[in-house]
């Protein structure tokens, strides 16, 4: 049994760069633990024959199973293997939330047969999935298995897979995207936010090497389409180099991590958020409002269309893989070059707003994702994808590990539902304020 590892909690400012701008000392937390850690994945199975067949014909390749994404529900937490390489036998899997193994072996969710490799009514490629307000789980299958191989392989189409986890049946509803929504060769199903309003949305991020851009779909009547900006979407040059840990990797990736900020009512009277996301491979954090993605007509105007409404907010010290915000607007993410576990206020200018919560070289080997269970804490996935992408993952140290902290929060899409003051219902107080610092970040930013 491994102990438990207590992770310093640096309050300084972690600047690599001197552009950085100095940060006060940060809030105080709950030092983050490692609460699971892995050398490789291994899963429940039906029995052990069952598990040395699977390793006889390469089905299972133990250092090809990489944790990637992760959420939280009822009594588990739920973690997503992609499919980037061959013999990874189950996409999605749950482990227990509370248990005393440090390194549970996962039980593929909802069942092995709803993870066969090559059955479109199966998942095939997860990265990452939503659970919303309405305990209906939102998952992105990419449908193309080895994306880090020769030969990406589009078995199914993307889709969204939806399952009501309040029913226990665990049913799948299969919604595939329209071929002329969505490349099936190029696409690349990232990550996601639920806006639980008017029709139920998905914000997707889709880092396609080719074609990036946010995909919006609507669960009411199963639309969906996608809105593109070269500028905001697209990695960068400078900063596609990642240095963790003494490897160096060179990785050109486009729009990543996806989150939700809380509902504002707008000067005129209308309920909107912001939607902040990032390319992995650049310094900038960027914001859009959601009632602009909402507006398909704008996903039939050319590259440009949405340009004017996307706001830069700014540099981090760091490139930023996934990240989360909770209810009351705070985002966590990771700096991965620095090995630091940050947060913004959204409410607060994000050049000064920006805190270091946890810094550890030896923990935190690039933050995958986040989550937030229903007691007020925060679990990050660290799965030091960087030696996974240079095929040099050795079983014999740990390589995936999750930390966990008490911050106090609780996922955005259980943040406030703020109702318009025309229909007799309260509830928006604390609205307005949060509109208004924005439009004053927004100044703030024009002014810069
Ligand atoms: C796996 O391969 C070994 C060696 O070839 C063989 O002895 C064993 O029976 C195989 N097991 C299964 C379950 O196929
Ligand atoms: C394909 O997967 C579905 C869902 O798990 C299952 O019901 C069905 O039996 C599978 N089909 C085959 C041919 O295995
Ligand atoms: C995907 O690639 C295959 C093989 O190159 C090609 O036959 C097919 O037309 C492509 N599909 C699309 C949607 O581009
Ligand atoms: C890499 O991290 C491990 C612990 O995870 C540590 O033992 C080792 O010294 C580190 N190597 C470098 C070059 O930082
Ligand atoms: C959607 O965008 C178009 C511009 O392409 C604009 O004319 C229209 O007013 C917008 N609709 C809404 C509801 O904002
Ligand atoms: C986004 O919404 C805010 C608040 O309604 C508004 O002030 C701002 O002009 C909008 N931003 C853009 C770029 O459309
Ligand atoms: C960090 O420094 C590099 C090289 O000087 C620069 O290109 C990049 O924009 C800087 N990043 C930040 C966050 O300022
Ligand atoms: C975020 O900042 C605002 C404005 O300074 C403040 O009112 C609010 O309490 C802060 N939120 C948190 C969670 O600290
Ligand atoms: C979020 O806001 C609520 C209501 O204002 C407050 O009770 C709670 O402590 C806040 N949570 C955090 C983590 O700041």
């Amino acid at each position: 049994m491994l102990a438990l590892v207590l992770l310093a909690v640096v309050a300084a400012a972690a600047a690599q760069n001197d552009t950085t701008p100095p940060r006060p000392p940060a809030p105080r937390h709950e030092q983050f633990r490692v609460i699971y850690e892995w050398n490789a994945i291994d899963f429940e199975w039906a029995s052990p024959e069952d598990r040395e067949a699977y390793l006889n014909t390469s089905r299972y390749i133990p250092q090809n199973v990489l944790i990637s994404g992760i959420n939280f529900y009822g009594e588990n937490l739920f973690l997503t293997m992609p499919r980037m390489l061959d013999g990874v036998p189950a996409t999605l899997a749950t482990i227990p939330v509370h248990q005393s193994n440090t390194a549970p072996k996962l039980q593929p969710f909802p069942s092995w047969s709803d993870n066969a490799v090559g059955n479109c009514s199966a998942l095939q490629f997860v990265q990452n999935v939503e659970i919303d307000k309405n305990g209906i789980m939102w998952i992105l299958d990419n449908g193309r298995v080895g994306t880090l191989t020769q030969n990406p392989d589009p078995k199914c189409p993307p889709s969204i897979v939806l399952i009501d986890l309040k029913s226990g049946t665990n049913v799948m509803e299969r919604i595939p995207f329209p071929a002329n929504t969505l490349n099936s060769n190029t696409t690349y199903l990232n990550d996601l936010v639920v806006d639980n309003r008017d029709g139920d949305y998905a914000y997707i991020t889709d880092n396609s090497a080719v074609d990036p851009g946010i995909i919006v779909f609507r669960r009411s009547d199963k639309k969906s389409w996608k809105l593109r900006d070269m500028k905001s979407m697209t990695s960068v040059p400078d900063a596609t180099v990642f240095r963790v840990n003494g490897t160096t990797v060179n990785l050109p990736v486009n729009i990543d991590g996806i989150a939700l900020g809380p509902q504002y009512l707008t000067e005129d009277e209308q309920v909107d958020r912001k939607v902040y996301y990032c390319p992995l491979s650049s310094y900038h954090l960027y914001a859009i409002n959601a009632s602009v993605l909402r507006n398909e007509s704008l996903a039939q105007q050319g590259e440009g269309a949405l340009r004017p409404y996307v706001v830069d907010l700014g540099t981090k010290a760091s490139q930023t893989d996934g990240m989360k915000m909770d209810s009351n607007g705070t985002l966590y993410f990771g700096l991965i070059g620095n090995s630091i576990i940050a947060e913004w206020n959204s409410s607060v200018d994000f050049h000064v707003g920006q805190r270091t919560i946890a810094r550890d070289p030896n923990y935190i080997q690039w933050v995958d994702r986040f989550t937030f269970d229903d007691q007020g804490n925060t679990y990050v996935v660290i799965n030091r994808l960087y030696n996974f992408v240079k095929n040099q993952v050795s079983v014999n140290e740990v390589n995936y590990r999750i930390l966990k902290s008490h911050t106090g929060s609780k996922s955005y899409v259980f943040g406030e539902d703020v109702t318009p003051p025309s229909t007799p219902q309260q509830g928006a107080a604390a609205a307005p304020t949060v509109g208004m610092s924005l439009v004053l970040l927004a100044l703030a930013h024009l002014l810069a």
